[in-house]
């Protein structure tokens, strides 16, 4: 069995991280088919699909519905093999915690339909690197896949991902959630113990905004409060997910120095975190051989067979031009292979080094999943020295 097979075969949850655009999308779904093609039920929950991409998934709408992807006769799947896509709805991960950790339904319905909650829910749900730690947590305790391949969503900082879980808990922890509650402590009602400054405070909320937007307020930080022990129990639970030896995390990277200081931070971070990282995926490289051809000699005697068609001046001009694009290819590759030392001078002794090509194309359909998938069985010998 190859590396890449290996990986595939061994792991109950693969997680894509790295900045934005470096290809996390895109090789998550490749990641998903090859393991659906080695026969395993696979998930691929995917956040910010290019249309083009969601639509060859078969995903056209959001919900946190999984659907089965139709995979071609000529990928040859193994017995057994399916690939499911899920795109992650912020909105509706959002209302399903709720339920999950409430202590009951009641609780949940007083959260749900209050105004404050409305209007809250929107901007804990555009926290996208949360709401995918939750759903991923339901998606890989359902029982129905054999593995979870997640991409995650583009972040403006790298710890913004791996710091998700437990990020209701801490704010239901918070200072500033106790001292919202304070003046409730020992009676409800409001107006008659309101203590200190928060007692100030909620008078002055009050005599703008009027009693009934304080009731309001109230019993959503009562109802709120409820839930501390079920938000917290679940980022413990999601923590414990990814420090699982079945997990692994991927970086992935492109040939950029930003992409590649991102994956050197994320693999300093992983370790520190004691979070398994199966190593870095270096993305929309480009390689060249190692036999420099030289314009003449390949070209050469096919333009002089169509001088016919093309003056002397015509082909001299195009096989100097031909020469100078492959020198500027090949620059471009040594400065490549001279950044990407750096991430892998960063890496830890078991971890593995896939290096993936600039394919042709966008990679926005199966059959380029599929090209883009054969790059990640392969593994890159050792640094050396
Ligand atoms: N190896 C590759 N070759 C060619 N295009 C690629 C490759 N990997 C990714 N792309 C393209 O680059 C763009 C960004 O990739 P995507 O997977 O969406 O990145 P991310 O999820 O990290 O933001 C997409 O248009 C995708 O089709
Ligand atoms: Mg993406």
């Amino acid at each position: 069995m190859t590396v890449g097979a290996k990986l595939l075969h061994d792991h109950k949850l693969l997680i894509c991280v790295g900045s934005g655009g470096v290809g996390k999308t895109s090789v998550a779904a490749a990641l998903g088919l090859q393991a659906a093609m080695q026969g395993r039920r696979v998930l691929v929950l995917t956040i910010d699909p290019a249309r083009r991409l969601a639509n060859s998934l078969g995903l056209s709408r959001f919900g946190n519905q999984a659907v089965r992807v139709d995979l071609p006769d000529e990928f040859a799947v193994a017995e057994g093999g399916q690939l499911w896509a899920m795109m992650l709805d912020p909105a509706h991960t959002i209302r399903d915690l709720i339920h999950r950790v409430s202590p009951d339904q009641a609780t949940a319905d007083r959260i749900l339909n209050n105004r404050i909650f409305l209007a809250i829910a929107d901007s804990i749900a555009g926290s996208q690197d949360y709401m995918a730690t939750e759903k991923l947590y339901d998606v890989v305790t359902c029982g129905d896949y054999d593995l979870v391949v997640l991409d995650t969503p583009p972040v403006k900082n790298a710890m913004d991902f791996l710091d998700a879980p437990g990020r209701l808990a801490r704010l239901t922890d918070q200072q500033i959630m106790k001292w919202f509650l304070a003046p409730y402590d020992k009676e409800r009602i409001f107006g008659r113990f309101l203590l200190g400054t928060s007692g100030l405070l909620f008078k002055l909320l009050g005599s703008i905004f009027g009693r009934s937007f304080l009731d309001e307020l109230s019993e959503f930080f009562q109802a709120f409060r409820s839930l501390y022990d079920g938000f917290r129990a679940r980022s413990i639970a999601v923590i414990a997910m990814f420090r699982d030896s079945k997990t692994a995390f991927l970086v992935v990277c492109a040939p950029t120095s930003a992409s590649i200081d991102t994956a050197r931070f994320f693999l300093g971070e992983l370790r520190g975190r004691g979070m398994p990282c199966a190593g870095v995926v270096a993305n929309q490289t480009h390689p060249v051989g190692e036999i420099v051809p030289d314009a003449e000699s390949v070209l050469g005697g096919l333009c002089r067979d169509l001088d016919g068609d093309l003056s002397s001046h015509t082909t001299q001009t195009l096989l100097a031009r031909l020469g100078a694009a492959d020198r500027r290819l090949r620059e471009l590759s040594a400065l490549e292979t001279r950044r990407l030392v750096q991430v892998r001078r960063a890496m830890g002794g078991g971890h593995r080094f896939w290096l993936v090509p600039r394919l042709p194309g966008q990679v926005h359909d199966l059959s380029a999943l599929h090209r883009l998938g054969r790059y990640l069985a392969p593994l890159v010998p050792p640094l050396e020295g």
